[in-house]
């Protein structure tokens, strides 16, 4: 099978786990780059009036692939904005797909994450983890925005993330085809 991990980091946590994964699943690596620079204010207007910021490469490469395996943050309870052509062009060129993320958590879960998914791109992922840091720092005990926030993936936290999410990959009977 012929997989493609197509990632959007904007402080590195997604881009070092996506890396490894695509290491480890000998898959294409596609890193997800924005025409106009991303600040805090473009993702509030990205998040508010659901725009669609110009990446690249262009959408159409995953016509390549097989498999998609999506990684990037999510903000303001959606998936981050410069993953939205891709979603999108899966809706054109329908295709199973994962999304993974390492988002925050600190204000619970992200509970419309799979509903957008499905939005975008017509169908639910066959695989979905969405992995909070606050559960990373601190199991047991509430953790702050800013705690989440100030958070930096490190090389351990790689390494275990890399084989549960591999693990749930190769689970999957997609995978096998
Ligand atoms: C503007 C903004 C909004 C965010 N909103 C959420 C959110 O709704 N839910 C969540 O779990 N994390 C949220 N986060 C936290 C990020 O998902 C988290 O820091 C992630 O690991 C960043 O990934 P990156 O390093 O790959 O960019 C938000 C971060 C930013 C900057």
């Amino acid at each position: 099978m012929n997989i493609a991990v197509v990632s959007y980091s904007y402080t590195g946590n997604n881009e070092a786990l996506a890396e490894s994964v695509a290491k480890e699943l000998m898959a294409k690596h596609i890193k997800v780059s924005v025409k106009k620079p991303i600040t805090m204010g473009s993702i509030v207007m990205d998040m508010l009036f659901s725009r669609m910021p110009k990446v690249l490469p262009a959408p159409d490469i995953l016509r390549q692939y097989d498999f998609i395996l999506f990684f990037g943050p999510v903000w303001m309870g959606q998936a981050a904005s410069p993953l939205r052509a891709y979603l999108n062009e899966l809706k054109q060129n329908p295709k199973p797909y994962g999304f993974l993320s390492i988002s925050g958590g600190a204000d619970g879960g992200n509970p419309k994450l799979s509903n957008e998914l499905l939005r975008r791109t017509g169908k639910q992922p066959s695989i979905l983890i969405d992995q909070h840091i606050a559960e990373l720092i601190s199991p047991d005990n509430p953790t702050s925005r800013k705690e989440t926030s100030a958070y930096r993936i490190n090389k351990n936290d790689v390494n275990r993330l890399t084989k549960a999410a591999v693990e749930r990959i190769r689970q999957s009977s997609l995978y096998n085809l």
